[in-house]
């Protein structure tokens, strides 16, 4: 078994009968979703689940999840997902795929929000090993990434993946790849980039992380907020 499935099944044991559960995208996400077909299987295990993803919402149907639409719902008990890095403090930088708008709900939405990685994704500050996503409004493109250079940003459109076009996310936003001074905390750059017009969404994930679980060659360490 590797680290991302180890975490992931550790993950799954916070799951109750009768919960709410949130569906993280990512290969980390994955092995969370395939435990709970699983335990839905083999233990008769009892929930309802609601995807942050397309990608996501396909697998737990095809496991036979039931799966309830965003729109439908106001709360969540437990939402778990992926990340592509995470803080001593437990701020972290999501969205390396198109749904962080998605995820972003259900991590504020959850009563507990549990995240899972390997120790490949630990940094010491957000932004230290991939640039920060911005969703932006498509016709706002041009005057956020001005706003965000006025705050001292570095960055550009994220380019589709034939390099002929922009990505465009599942919600038909650009996204602005920004980096930023890396003397700026968390919470400043959470703030910033929350009050520039035009955003949508971001990958800072600012005081919603509960827990995080990180594998380490077969070990976890479990650190709670
Ligand atoms: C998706 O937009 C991201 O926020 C993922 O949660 C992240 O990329 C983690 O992916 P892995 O679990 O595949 O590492």
């Amino acid at each position: 078994m590797n680290d991302k499935q180890l975490v992931a099944i550790q993950a799954a044991t916070f799951v109750k009968d009768g919960m709410l559960v949130g569906l993280g995208t990512g290969s980390t996400a994955n092995y969370f979703i395939e435990e709970l077909a699983r335990r839905q299987r083999e233990d008769g295990l009892k929930i309802t689940t609601v995807a942050s993803s397309t990608i996501s919402a396909n697998m737990a149907q095809s496991l036979h999840l039931p799966i309830v639409a965003l729109e439908h719902i106001s709360y969540i008990d437990l939402y778990v997902d992926g990340a592509d890095e995470v803080t001593p403090e437990m701020t972290l930088l999501k969205g390396r795929g198109s749904d962080l708008v998605k995820e972003k709900l259900l991590a504020k939405a959850a009563t507990q929000f549990i995240v899972v990685a390997d120790e490949s994704k630990l940094v010491s500050r957000i932004g230290q090993n991939f640039v920060i996503p911005i969703e932006v409004i498509p016709f706002a493109w041009q005057l956020t990434k001005k706003s965000l250079h006025d705050a001292g940003a570095e960055g550009d459109l994220r380019p589709n993946a034939a390099k002929d076009g922009f990505w465009v996310t599942s919600h038909g936003s650009y996204v602005l790849e920004m980096k930023f001074d890396k003397n700026i905390d968390a919470e400043t750059l959470n703030n910033i980039i929350n009050n520039t017009p035009g955003v949508i969404e971001h990958g800072i994930f600012y005081s919603l992380a509960d827990a995080v679980l990180i594998a380490n060659n077969g070990h976890i360490t479990e650190r709670w907020r």
